[in-house]
């Protein structure tokens, strides 16, 4: 490449003169749908299913206010100060006691406070990936996971999925055509509660198997859980956690349950994974933030946030049951998630629908939605979308699905018309959730 100049050669179109100094892992960083979509979906007029904001308008901003205050006022000069790289033990003691209500039981030493749970996805990725190792994950999964993946050169293998979570005859299978290849296999990234996007739940039945298959072939399990005090009816099974000390890693939020302006997450690891994570941290960033660790700890003393889960719930009841209503109404010929908790419901569009390629026209008719490819890490998603029900009202949600029923039912009439190999198969929906497509990684 010319030095300062435009790159040379296949890359002469790149306008970008650090286009060949970057290191190799840096080929994994591209754009999310999810990011690009933003700038278009957070126009007024757009009603958008597509972002998975928490609704924190509903949060009793005059309590959060007040622990500010009281923070500044009684512990000012540490608040402003770096902190320890594990985190403030009072907010580890804390987020004990909120795990103990997913039947989780740790030592305050096995905490480790991270910026958000993302974070602690970057964290456990950087300490096992090697370039070429292999993650196994959900299909689909959370899109913010895939990308630290690919950051770190993992070869990411989804594992097929239905209404009751990851299924565990597919895990063997998969591990067993994946070790027959040579491949090592360094852990199962799952989100067991309400998933993020497929809206499912892993059954208890299949917590347990799949801790056994992981043990018994050495794969450690990094259990994503930001959703699962966010239930509508009956809590979720209790963490996979909360049976196995050794074998997972466990990664928590107050993203979803509080504020992710704090950005306070954590994860709760075997006592050697610890050690390596606190090290990790400090090195990534020293300390993650005094001041929002002081303040949630505050709030959490102060304030009955057990009852604010409980409005969020109720608050994320309404708009699940708009957006079914909507889905009832305006497309009852297609298959959806039916999610118990959480922000999302995971639709099947019939063949030869294209959600990707949808997309800009649901976006003129002011409707936006994320494209299941997002959640995959290989193309597949193409008749899947995810819709995210946490932030509009219940009124813009129906209004939002009388969108996009009008966008895909005029979609299926074009084909139909037009179609030189038939119509197009609405005929077969089945009794509720949708199977993930098959995928042969
Ligand atoms: C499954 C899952 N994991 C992790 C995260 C990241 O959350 P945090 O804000 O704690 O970094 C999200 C955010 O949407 C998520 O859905």
């Amino acid at each position: 490449m010319t030095s300062h100049g435009i790159a040379q050669g296949s890359s002469s179109t790149n306008l970008d003169p650090w286009y060949h100094h970057y290191a190799d892992r840096a080929a994994g960083l591209s754009a999310s749908e999810v990011r690009a979509l933003f700038a278009v979906a957070s126009r007024p007029e757009v009603v958008s299913l597509a972002g998975g904001m928490p609704y924190v308008s509903a949060l009793p901003s005059d309590l959060i206010r007040s622990a500010f205050d009281r923070v500044m006022i009684e512990s000012g000069p540490q608040a402003l100060q770096y902190g320890s790289g594990q985190g403030t033990p009072a907010l580890r003691e804390q987020i004990l006691e909120m795990m103990a209500l997913e039947g989780i039981h740790g030592s305050v030493d096995d905490v480790v406070v991270t910026t958000g749970s993302q974070q602690g996805l970057d964290l456990v990725t950087k300490l096992f990936i090697n370039p070429g190792d292999v993650v196994l994950a959900e299909a689909p999964s959370y899109v913010g996971a895939i990308g630290v993946f690919r950051s770190y050169q993992a070869e990411i293998s989804h594992i097929a999925m239905d209404e009751h979570g990851l299924i565990p005859e597919a895990l063997r299978e998969r591990i067993a055509s994946l070790t027959a290849a040579g491949k090592t296999i360094k852990f199962l990234y799952t989100i067991p509660n309400f998933h993020n996007p497929a809206g499912v739940t892993l059954s208890w039945e299949r917590r347990l198997e799949i801790l056994e298959i992981c043990r018994s072939h050495q794969i450690l399990v990094l259990e994503d859980n930001p959703y699962g005090l966010l239930y509508f009816d009956a809590p979720p099974p209790q963490a996979m956690r909360s049976v196995d000390e050794e074998g997972v890693v466990y990664l928590g939020s107050f993203s979803k349950t509080l504020a992710p302006g704090f950005r306070i997450g954590w994860a709760l690891a075997p006592h050697a994974i610890r050690e390596k994570l606190i090290l990790a941290n400090e090195s990534a960033i020293l300390s993650p933030s005094s001041f929002s660790q002081f303040v949630v700890s505050e709030y959490l003393r102060t304030a009955d946030w057990k009852g604010q889960i409980d409005t969020f719930r109720g608050v994320y009841r309404d708009r699940r049951d708009a957006m079914l209503e909507g889905l009832n109404e305006h497309l009852p010929h297609l298959n959806w998630t039916v999610p118990n908790g959480g922000f999302y419901v995971w639709l099947d569009l019939p063949a030869p629908l294209d959600s990707k390629s949808m997309l800009p026209r649901a976006v003129k008719e002011l409707v936006a939605y994320t494209p299941g490819t997002a959640f995959f890490a290989n193309g597949n998603g193409r008749q899947q979308m995810r819709l995210s029900f946490c932030y509009p009202t219940p009124d813009t949600i129906r209004l939002g699905i009388r969108r996009l029923a009008a966008v895909i039912n005029g979609e299926i009439e074009l084909l139909n018309t037009f179609s030189q190999t038939g119509q197009v198969d609405v005929s077969r929906r089945s009794e509720r959730v949708t199977n993930p497509p098959p995928d042969m990684n």
